[in-house]
């Protein structure tokens, strides 16, 4: 009799817990729900004079603190092919000019937090793509750098480390570039920021934990 009356408690208690639990989830759907309908503030990336990003266009990109270095550009690195994408050291310097091409290449205007690929408007003496990809680990530094000869479209496993997104950073004009791709479902990524590394003497884009902050400047 004894026994019974516990195995009848027991039972009973993992009822109580299990519909806790399922109250718990089921109003944490609730919330995911209503969050997800919540229509995003501003859905377009807007260059410095507050135009939206125009697919394919010419864009120069600039730091958004003074004294910290120029555009963006092209240069060897430990080889001579591929080039690696690097910040200019010279305020002065505008870098080379870059084109922005949305997943979706019907789309006019860049969205926020969405899939890109980003190509210099330039040729290099390398017989490649000027498209940023992300690179491997690093050998000697442990880094992820941005380089060249990335895919242009074409979204899934294949071209991963080709896609890039911009996302919106304080107040303003600013952003930064993640690496976070949305093209491959079934793929695991480590998302992260794109920053800037000084390494004698040059500044290397790559994967950071402290992102490169910048605006848009259109390029004619
Ligand atoms: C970009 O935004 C537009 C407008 O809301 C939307 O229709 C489109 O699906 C978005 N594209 C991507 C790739 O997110």
């Amino acid at each position: 009799m004894l026994i019974s009356n516990q195995i009848k408690y027991s039972m009973e208690f993992s009822y109580l817990k299990l519909g806790l639990l399922s109250s718990i989830l089921f109003s944490f759907s609730c919330l995911t729900i209503s969050q997800s309908t919540e229509p995003p503030k501003t859905q377009y990336v807007q260059d410095a004079d507050g135009h939206q990003l125009q697919s394919g266009a010419k864009y120069y990109i600039f730091p958004v603190m003074g004294g910290n270095g120029g555009g963006l550009a092209l240069s060897a690195k430990d080889f001579a092919c591929p080039f690696y994408v690097m910040q200019e050291n010279l305020e002065a310097s505008n870098g080379l000019p870059l084109r922005f091409l949305p997943v979706d290449n019907k789309q006019q205007s860049i969205n926020l937090s969405s899939d890109v690929n980003i190509v210099f408007n330039a040729a290099t003496i390398c017989v490649q793509s000027t498209a940023w990809k992300l690179g491997g680990i690093d050998e000697n530094t442990g880094r992820r750098y941005v380089m060249s000869n990335g895919a242009i479209g074409h979204p899934g496993v294949d071209t991963l480390s080709s896609w890039f997104k911009i996302e919106k950073y304080g107040s303003g004009n600013n952003y930064k570039i993640v690496f976070c791709p949305s093209v491959c479902s079934l793929c695991k990524v480590v998302c992260g920021d794109i920053g800037v590394f000084n390494e004698n003497g040059k500044k290397w884009l790559g994967l950071s934990d402290e992102p490169f902050i910048f605006v848009f400047k259109r390029a004619w």
